[in-house]
């Protein structure tokens, strides 16, 4: 255990060696005369500049002033990042430039960035990508990438908010070649091959980011394995067709759903089911293994006699009502078995209906399956990730 977070920390250091040998050479920008604003503090040097914590002297609070180096007139793009407006978006407040330097005001955020972050769990890092996917998926409705999603650049707030800074951005960096090899490692491969950004390599990005982050607290289950896998496939068109798909897809795995990167067989898909219902679960399995005994029974022939067949009657017709309260009182119990479970249901009912005809008993227990099984397809569609506690899944409409 020691030695793991010995080996995490040593990594961690590594990477952050790394990055300061990939800044060595580059100078804080000075703080440029801004009306309205005066600089506190430097908080830190990135890959394309310094930022500073500063006070807007008009409103009296406290901002994060991001200096560029030598940068003319400010591209269209990173004016429309002022626009966006999200509870997991650093916010932009307001930019300006001049022949020398670039600077940007934005929210100033409490926190740790997450590559300092110690994550808890895999389920803790699964939970900060839903919210960036959150971010980026609202981000790309409004038509702007992100272009440098990595670690360093998703805070997690003191109260766990996670926010996603630095949008679109790296488009004022683009000539800057010590910021290109400082994220290099977060560069979807058809970009690093000259290709353009786009909404699957800012997916990309996502993905080799949660990656690194689950690799410090242990190694992921198949489900989120296999998701990462999907986000960081080197083919475009083999990752999710959207970052709205990748993020319900985090909140299946947030909710202990079956994955669609993942497809589980039949048997995996039911113990997910009864890991989310597991009383229902148990009500399944028994009434089907109690049906299925008693079919296989009448089909061997070896219930023969007709005081033996009449037991099994009335067993059959017992066991048929059972799995009809079963099947029918998931909308009072809160427990939502799939249609899948209900039409299986439905088909051993059914076949001890064809056995014995004349059964009133079974004769209801068949419709009242049937209704259950309408009723379900009636139903107005929960949303996904119900059970799940996100760090932050704001409600938008
Ligand atoms: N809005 C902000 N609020 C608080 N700290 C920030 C903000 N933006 C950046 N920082 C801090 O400033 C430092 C430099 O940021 P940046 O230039 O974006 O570096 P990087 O290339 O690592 O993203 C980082 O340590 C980061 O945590
Ligand atoms: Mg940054």
């Amino acid at each position: 255990m020691l030695q793991e977070e010995l080996t995490a920390d040593l990594r961690h250091l590594a990477a952050e060696l790394d990055e300061l040998g990939e800044n060595e050479n580059s100078h804080a920008p000075s703080f440029p005369s801004i009306p309205d604003f005066e600089p506190i503090s430097l908080l830190g040097i990135g890959g394309m500049g310094a930022v500073y914590m500063a006070r807007q002297i008009s409103l009296g609070r406290d901002v994060a002033v991001k200096v560029l180096s030598s940068h003319g007139t400010l591209p269209e793009e990173a004016r429309t990042v002022a626009q966006l407006h999200h509870p997991n978006i650093v916010q932009v407040f307001s930019a300006g430039s001049d022949a020398t330097t670039a600077w940007f005001a934005m929210e100033l955020v409490k926190g740790e960035s997450a590559d300092r972050h110690k994550f808890a769990s895999i389920e803790e890092v699964a939970r900060l990508g839903v919210s960036v996917a959150e971010a980026l998926a609202y981000a790309h409705r409004c038509g702007i990438l992100h272009r440098d999603v990595k670690p360093s650049n998703i805070f997690v707030g003191e109260s766990g908010t996670v926010k996603l800074g630095d949008f679109g951005l790296a488009c004022l960096a683009a000539a800057n070649e010590k910021d290109k090899s400082g994220t290099k490692r977060y560069m979807a491969p058809e970009v690093l091959d000259g290709g353009k950004v786009s909404e699957s390599s800012d997916q990309y990005s996502l993905g080799v980011t949660l990656r690194q982050l689950a690799e410090r607290v242990g190694s992921p289950s198949p489900d989120f394995a296999a998701i990462l896998s999907k986000t960081t496939a080197h083919d475009p068109s083999c990752r999710y067709e959207s970052v709205n798909a990748l993020l319900a897809d985090l909140r299946r795995f947030l909710a202990h759903e079956p994955v669609a990167a993942n497809p589980p067989s039949p048997l995996r898909r039911f113990r997910l089911f009864a890991r989310r219902n597991p009383i229902a679960a148990f009500g399944i399995v028994a009434a089907v293994l109690l049906l299925a005994a008693f079919i296989a029974a009448l089909a061997v022939g070896y219930v023969k006699t007709s005081r033996a067949l009449e037991a099994t009657h009335q067993e059959a017709a017992r066991a048929a009502q059972s799995l009809a309260a079963t099947m029918t009182n998931f909308d009072r119990s809160e427990q939502d078995p799939r249609d899948t479970e209900l039409r299986r249901a439905l088909e051993v009912a059914e076949s001890l209906a064809a056995r014995f005809p004349d059964d009133e008993t079974i004769k209801a227990s068949v419709e009242a399956i049937r209704k259950a099984r309408e009723r379900r397809a009636n139903l107005p569609r929960r949303p996904r990730g119900r059970k799940s506690t996100p760090l932050n899944t704001p409600s938008r409409k």
